[in-house]
């Protein structure tokens, strides 16, 4: 399995773009007769929902496992945001063909956004899938699990308008048992016109939450020293106790009726005031949302972590609007310098980025580039554009940007941001930062590994420090993606 996983990874670093994580389940052995193996791709809220759909499965007599050649069932919990991002699901059902060949008992399900966006075509097209499950159908996976060995294919891609999983505790698959995720929302309702998230998530709808701070609250009691709160627009989270439906509430507001909610300043809030040294992180925030009352709350808390993922997309405003961001360049400007005006420059800012959209000319790339230089990204994702079947963009716009220019785009796009990163690293030199200690580093047993709050990944001696410890470190080198220091107390 090693082997087919570094295959995938080298393929991805050639292809330019950057390396899609996958995650597999570790072994865990509570006495249940049978075997789950869930391999994950995509974002970290697909990333947070395997470990939902482990504790569902978990309750229905299974253990997780890191062999699929003994798994009762394997679960891949797909992405479609890019192309790429499926076939790479395809390839690995492809091999997952011969071990299905060694033990015809087993179980195949493809969950998550592939799952939702493809339906019953799947098992046309991948005959060794058994099961096809939607993001909002979890619950209904020991059902349909039961149907598929009773020798029949099963399908539920129901999308909910209320699902939020907010009572199922989450079996931490991948954790260093200091860091956790906790989603705090599902959906979209965003509509950017390159996305599939909408159609594969549904509705945007906010988690109770007191589930959320009874989630972080556990967390902290186990041990954990950090939570980072998920969904793919934070700032729009609202919720209230009289009714949890996001149309009501904006009705109510537009007729100027008074409704308690909490929103997402109060929620970060309350999850900080949990305890001062568990670190409270967010993402994704949406430049057309984020508010100075966020802003504000993370400034007020020295444990709400001052990074922001903040994705322009563009810097371009005809591209950003034939992208449905709506957001100009100048309002993006804008919220930028709120950041370091409230913030300073010590906060990082991250971003994802996408080369070659429909129809962008050349000046409009420069934009871009333009707009790197401005907010200086201590961090980007980057990608060129992938079109997407039945999204706006798909529909309304032709995908003319040849491969190659959407390439060499990128390629200026990546070489800005090593560049920036490099200079925004720079800056930490000779500085005392607290570094909340992970585990050992990747490179050295003799070294640990930790984050800054700007989320810098720094590596210092070991010195009989322990993960889960807040230690000073005066940082003392750095390259493009790391620091290098010692602790000082
Ligand atoms: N909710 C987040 C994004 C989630 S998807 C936000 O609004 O920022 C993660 C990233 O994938 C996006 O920010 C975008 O940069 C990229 N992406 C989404 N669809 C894409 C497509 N069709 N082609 C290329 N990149 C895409
Ligand atoms: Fe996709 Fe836009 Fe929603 Fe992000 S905000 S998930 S990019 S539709
Ligand atoms: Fe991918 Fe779905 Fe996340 S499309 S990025 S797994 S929401």
């Amino acid at each position: 399995m090693e082997n087919i996983i570094q295959d995938i990874d080298i393929l991805d670093r050639n292809s330019q773009e950057a390396t899609e994580t996958i995650e597999t389940s570790k072994e865990e052995n509570t006495g249940k007769k049978k075997k789950l193996y869930i391999e994950s791709y995509g974002c970290q809220m697909n990333f947070a929902d395997s470990e939902v759909v482990s504790s569902i499965m978990k309750d229905n007599g299974y253990d997780t496992t890191s062999d699929f050649e003994t798994a009762d069932v394997i679960f891949l919990n797909t992405c479609s945001i890019r192309e790429k991002a499926e076939l790479t699901v395809r390839r690995r059902l492809g091999q997952f063909n011969k071990v299905k060949k060694r033990n015809p008992d087993m179980t195949i399900g493809v969950l998550g956004c592939m799952a939702e966006r493809l339906k019953e075509q799947l098992l046309e097209e991948e005959k060794i899938v058994d099961v096809v499950v939607g993001p909002d159908a979890y619950r209904d996976l020991p059902n349909l699990v039961q149907t598929a060995e009773s020798g029949q294919k099963a399908v539920n891609t129901f999308l909910s308008r209320e699902e939020t999983y907010a009572d199922i505790s989450p079996v931490r698959l991948n954790s260093n048992g200091v860091s956790a995720f906790i989603s705090i929302m599902r959906g979209c309702d965003n509509m950017c016109s390159f996305c599939v998230v909408p159609f594969t998530r549904g509705r945007e709808r906010s988690r109770d939450p007191y589930s959320i701070v009874k989630e972080a609250e556990d967390l902290f009691d186990q041990g954990y020293k950090e939570v980072t709160l998920l969904g793919q627009n934070v700032d729009s989270y609202k919720w209230s106790e009289d009714e949890n439906n996001k149309a009501w509430l904006e009705k109510k507001e537009k007729k100027g009726e008074e409704v308690q909610v909490v929103n997402f300043a109060n929620l970060i809030e309350m999850v900080a005031k949990i305890a001062p040294d568990l670190r409270v992180r967010f993402s994704t925030s949406h430049p057309k949302d984020i508010t100075d009352e966020v802003l504000h709350t993370m400034k007020r808390y020295d444990n709400i972590c001052k990074c922001l993922h903040l994705p322009a997309q563009s810097g371009n405003s005809r591209v950003l609007d034939l992208m449905n961001r709506t957001y100009t360049r100048e309002w993006y400007i804008n919220r930028v310098d709120a950041v370091r005006e409230i913030l300073g420059q010590e906060c990082a800012i991250t971003s994802d980025m996408i080369a070659g959209f429909c129809s962008e000319t050349e000046e409009e790339h420069q934009e871009t580039l333009t707009l790197m230089d401005y907010v200086k990204y201590d961090f980007s994702y980057m990608f060129f554009y992938s079109e997407r079947p039945g999204t706006l963009a798909a529909k309304k716009f032709e995908d003319d940007i040849p491969l190659e220019v959407k390439k060499r785009r990128l390629q200026e796009i990546i070489n800005k941001q090593q560049a920036t990163s490099l200079e925004r690293n720079k800056l930490d030199l000779g500085k005392i930062q607290t570094v909340l200690i992970e585990g050992t580093s990747k490179r050295s047993e003799e070294q640990l590994q930790g984050r800054t709050t700007a989320n810098k990944v720094v590596i210092f001696p070991k010195e009989g420090f322990k993960k889960g410890q807040y230690v000073n470190v005066l940082i003392e080198d750095c390259s493009t993606a790391t620091l290098f220091g010692k602790v000082v107390s």
